[in-house]
C-alpha cells in the first residue's frame, strides 16, 4: 500500500480507516463468510483496511506452539483468499509489531481494575477454564484497545460479543484525552452492510458457529464439494416436502437463505425454482450451489498456503508498514506520559 494517504476515487477526501483483529482460531464457516468475509473485498475501495491475526490475544487460552504457528498462518492466508488485496489493504501478524504490547502497558494504567472485571467476556472466559484465569485474559481489553487506538482507526466492524470491548477502547481513549491532552480519535463501531444470518444445519434455530462440536451443523469455506453435499443432505429440515419460507420451517429457510446468498438469487426466485420437487433434490442442489460458490476461495487457498515464502513477504511488508505508522503515535503518547525520549535506535 503506498506511503500517502488513500483517498476515494469519487470525493478525493481521506479514507477512513476500518481495523480488525482476527483470532486463528480456525478456518471460517460459511455463516462467517456470508454474515461479514465477503464483504471485506469491496469495503477496501471505500474504506482504508487495516487486518491483523490476533496472535497475542490467541494465548489468553491454552493453545499449543506448533498449532498456534499454523493457524496463524492459515488465517492469514484465507484472508487473502477471501479477496483482501494488498494493494489497498494492510494485513499483518499482531505480535510482529511491538507497539501494541507497548501502548497496552500505558494504557493499562489508564484501566481500572473494577472495568475489567466487570467484561462478560472474561466472566465467561474464566467460568469456563477455571484453572486457568490468567493475567493476559483479565487484560485482553486493554491489549484490545491498543491495537484499535495505535493505528488511529476511525470504524471498528465488530459482533455483539465484542460491543463491550469496544466500548471500553472508546472510555480508556476519553481518559487518556482528559487526563494528557488529544491524542487518541476514539474510534466508532462499524455495522457491516446487513449479510444474512446462516444457522446450523443441525439445529436451524442457532447460529452457524465454528466452535459447534458437531462437524455436520458447519460448512466451512475450505470444505471440498463432496463434503458440503453431504453436510447438505444431512441438514436437519421438517417433516412437510414443499420447498417455502415459512414460520416453523427454519431448517428448510436457512437452507433457502445460503441458496439465495449464494446464487444471488431472492428468495422468491429460489422458491419458483424447486416447485414440484422434495427436499432431497434442494439439498442436493443447495450443496452444489455452495461449493461453487466457494471454489474460487478454496483453489486460491491451495496456492496460498503452499507458498510460505510469498505469506512471509506479505506480512513482513504489510508489517513495516504498521510498525512505521504505529510508532509515530507510540512516540507521541510517551512524550506526553513523561517518558525520557530515548535515542536508542
Ligand atoms: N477480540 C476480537 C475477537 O475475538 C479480536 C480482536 C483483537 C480485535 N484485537 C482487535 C477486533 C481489535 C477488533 C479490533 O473477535
Amino acid at each position: 500500500m503506498s506511503e500517502q494517504v488513500q483517498q476515494t476515487a469519487e470525493t478525493g477526501q481521506k479514507k477512513k480507516r476500518i481495523l480488525s483483529g482476527i483470532q486463528p482460531t480456525g478456518t471460517f464457516t460459511l455463516g462467517n463468510y456470508i454474515g461479514a468475509v465477503r464483504n471485506w473485498g469491496p469495503l477496501q475501495d471505500e474504506y482504508e483496511c487495516f487486518y491483523f491475526i490476533a496472535d497475542l490475544h490467541a494465548i489468553t487460552v491454552a493453545i499449543e506452539p506448533a498449532e498456534l504457528r499454523r493457524k496463524s498462518l492459515e488465517a492469514y492466508a484465507q484472508l487473502l483468499a477471501c479477496g483482501i488485496d494488498l494493494e489497498k489493504s494492510l494485513v499483518f501478524i499482531q505480535s510482529q509489531i511491538p507497539t501494541h504490547a507497548q501502548l497496552s502497558w500505558v494504557l493499562n494504567c489508564s484501566t481500572q481494575f473494577g472495568e475489567l472485571s466487570r467484561m462478560t467476556q472474561f466472566k465467561d472466559k474464566s467460568a469456563k477454564h477455571p484453572d486457568n484465569i490468567n493475567a493476559g485474559l483479565f487484560d485482553y481489553p486493554v491489549l484490545m484497545a491498543a491495537d484499535i487506538l495505535i493505528y488511529n482507526a476511525d470504524l471498528v466492524p465488530v459482533g455483539a460479543d465484542q460491543t463491550q470491548h469496544l466500548e471500553i477502547a472508546r472510555t480508556i481513549a476519553r481518559r487518556f484525552n482528559q487526563r494528557y491532552g488529544e491524542t487518541f480519535k476514539i474510534p466508532e463501531g462499524y455495522i457491516p452492510p446487513l449479510g444474512a444470518k446462516i444457522m446450523s444445519l443441525q439445529e436451524p434455530t442457532k447460529k452457524m458457529s465454528k466452535s459447534d462440536t458437531n462437524p455436520n451443523a458447519v460448512i466451512l469455506i475450505l470444505d471440498d464439494k463432496d463434503t458440503i453435499i453431504r453436510k447438505c443432505k444431512r441438514a436437519v429440515t421438517d417433516s412437510g416436502s414443499e420447498v417455502v419460507y415459512a414460520e416453523g420451517k427454519d431448517g428448510i429457510n436457512n437452507l433457502l437463505t445460503i441458496y439465495s446468498t449464494v446464487t444471488g438469487r431472492t428468495i422468491e426466485e429460489s422458491v419458483k425454482e424447486f416447485e414440484g420437487q422434495g427436499y432431497g433434490t434442494f439439498k442436493v442442489a443447495v450443496g452444489e450451489a455452495i461449493a461453487d460458490h466457494l471454489r474460487p476461495v478454496r483453489e486460491e487457498y491451495a496456492r496460498l498456503i503452499a507458498d510460505k515464502a510469498y505469506l512471509k513477504e506479505c506480512y513482513t511488508r504489510c508489517g513495516t508498514e504498521a510498525l512505521r505508522q504505529s510508532s509515530r503515535l507510540l512516540s507521541k503518547v510517551y512524550r506526553k506520559v513523561g517518558f525520557v525520549q530515548s535515542e536508542i535506535r
